[in-house]
């Protein structure tokens, strides 16, 4: 084949303005600890954990001699019929992270995969009880659930869908949590606990008894991140509940450390009966997603079928040894250096910080919980996002690397930032938002 000679042109890039990056490439060389450096040689404070993975910080090293010892080693065992034993040591140690009950645990290789087999499950957990008819999902609007054909289905951003065709059938939404009536809201909002109820309307319109599940994120980070009233998790909890709803945090973002516990679940006090996982469970280093299941719902599906494979489901490399090895070096790692804890007792010096870019130019809200933070812009009349991705580009020019989405910045460091960092991310970000228009 002939190929044009752009040597950027073959990688079709994911979510990203192709044509615009490759006129302008943003490249990345290394990166270490709190930084990335560029291929220029600049060096980037990192304010958003590669892509809110990275939570012990880049190329750790005793993750890196995990993976490289594994990869000599074993480079790969399929885990269907088969195993090998470092999959069974990260399983157990994740369920021990896990709320109580959430012990039995299913690899994925990311979210996305990870929130298709959360989805598949709850289908087959009801079928296996005989209630079969349960087959609705449930999402809510502005949810991200990665971009599998179920996570886009019961997700609720409209750009992530309308490309794909009629997506899942049988789906319906919650109204998402977001109102400005609570900006500048420190920490978790105490107005909009009632939104929850809009699900018995929904079980009420269709019955119960069609209702597998409702995948909800407990704090919404892709959409600009939305923190959840007081008590509307717990009210949710409650319908669930009291319908056999199976209800699932898709805490891909907010699991190992994110708000500083193990789970949004444990900090945020309401169980689910099932947590999707990816991203910080091996630092990123390398992809591995996981779902944790109540013990109910793997029983009755493991326990009470026939002989033979209880679950057609699986992905040649769930549980790979390589990311099993990364997994247990990254949880030693947040053991060790107590970084859930690390971020629990930052949130405060966090949460003053990014609350004194109110009043800065442009900030219409701004939102905290753990170590994230919304900080909302007044997008430009008629340019949706123009104002913030030139916000992007500046952070970027002067060695801050930033999200955002739409006029919403995303923060979400690594968990070992210092506060000199915190201070460093503000300062430029306050310094730069007086010079864009
Ligand atoms: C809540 C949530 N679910 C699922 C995903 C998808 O994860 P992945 O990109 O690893 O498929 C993400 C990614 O950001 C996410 O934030």
């Amino acid at each position: 084949m002939k190929l044009e000679n752009d040597p950027l042109a073959a990688f079709w890039m994911p979510f990203t303005a192709n044509r615009a990056f490759k006129a302008n490439p943003r490249l990345l060389a290394s990166a270490s600890g709190m930084h990335y450096t560029s291929s220029d040689g600049r060096q980037l404070l990192d304010g958003t954990a590669g892509l809110w993975c990275v939570n012990a910080g880049h190329c750790r090293a005793p993750i890196v001699e995990a993976i490289r010892k594994t990869a000599g080693e074993l480079d790969f065992a399929p885990t269907f019929q088969l195993a090998h034993p470092l999959v069974f040591e990260l399983a157990t140690r994740v369920a021990a992270l896990m709320p109580e009950g959430l012990d039995r645990i299913f690899f994925t290789n990311s979210g996305s995969e990870s929130v298709d087999t959360a989805l598949k499950i709850a289908l087959a957990y009801h079928r296996a009880r005989g209630e079969g008819t349960r087959t609705r999902l449930i999402g809510r609007e502005r949810g991200y659930h990665g971009v599998g054909f179920g996570g886009i289905s019961v997700g609720g951003i409209g750009n992530n869908r309308r490309q794909f065709g009629s997506l899942l059938t049988g789906v319906d939404h919650l109204p998402h949590t977001h109102d400005m009536a609570n900006a500048f809201t420190h920490g978790r909002p105490t107005h909009g606990a009632h939104l929850a109820d809009d699900l018995e309307r929904i079980v009420a319109l269709h019955g119960a008894d069609t209702i597998a599940a409702v995948i909800v994120e407990p704090m919404a980070g892709s959409t600009g991140v939305l923190i959840p009233p007081i008590g509307y998790l717990e009210r949710l909890r409650e319908i669930c509940t009291k319908h056999g709803i199976v209800l699932i945090f898709d805490e891909v973002i907010t699991a190992f450390g994110r708000l500083g516990g193990a789970t949004a679940a444990e900090v945020l006090g309401v169980t689910p009966d099932v947590i999707t996982m990816a991203k910080g469970l091996t630092n990123a280093a390398v992809p591995m997603g996981a779902v944790a299941f109540s013990r109910e719902i793997h029983d009755t599906v493991v326990e009470s079928g026939p002989d033979g494979i209880e679950l057609f489901h699986g992905y040649t490399y769930s549980g790979h040894p390589l990311a099993a090895a990364a997994g247990l070096a990254t949880l030693d790692l947040y053991r060790d250096e107590g970084l859930f804890e690390r971020a629990a007792d930052l949130s405060g010096y966090w949460e003053s910080a990014v609350h004194s870019l109110k009043g800065k130019r442009h900030v219409i809200d701004v939102r905290n919980l753990g170590i994230v933070a919304g900080i909302e812009l007044e997008p430009r009349a008629g340019q949706v996002g123009k104002r913030a991705m030139e916000l992007f580009h500046r952070c970027f020019d002067t060695g801050l690397l930033i999200r955002v989405t739409g006029d919403i910045i995303a923060l979400s460091p690594p968990l070992i930032l210092e506060k000199a960092h915190i201070d460093e991310m503000v300062g430029r970000i306050g310094d730069l938002l007086e010079n864009v228009d």
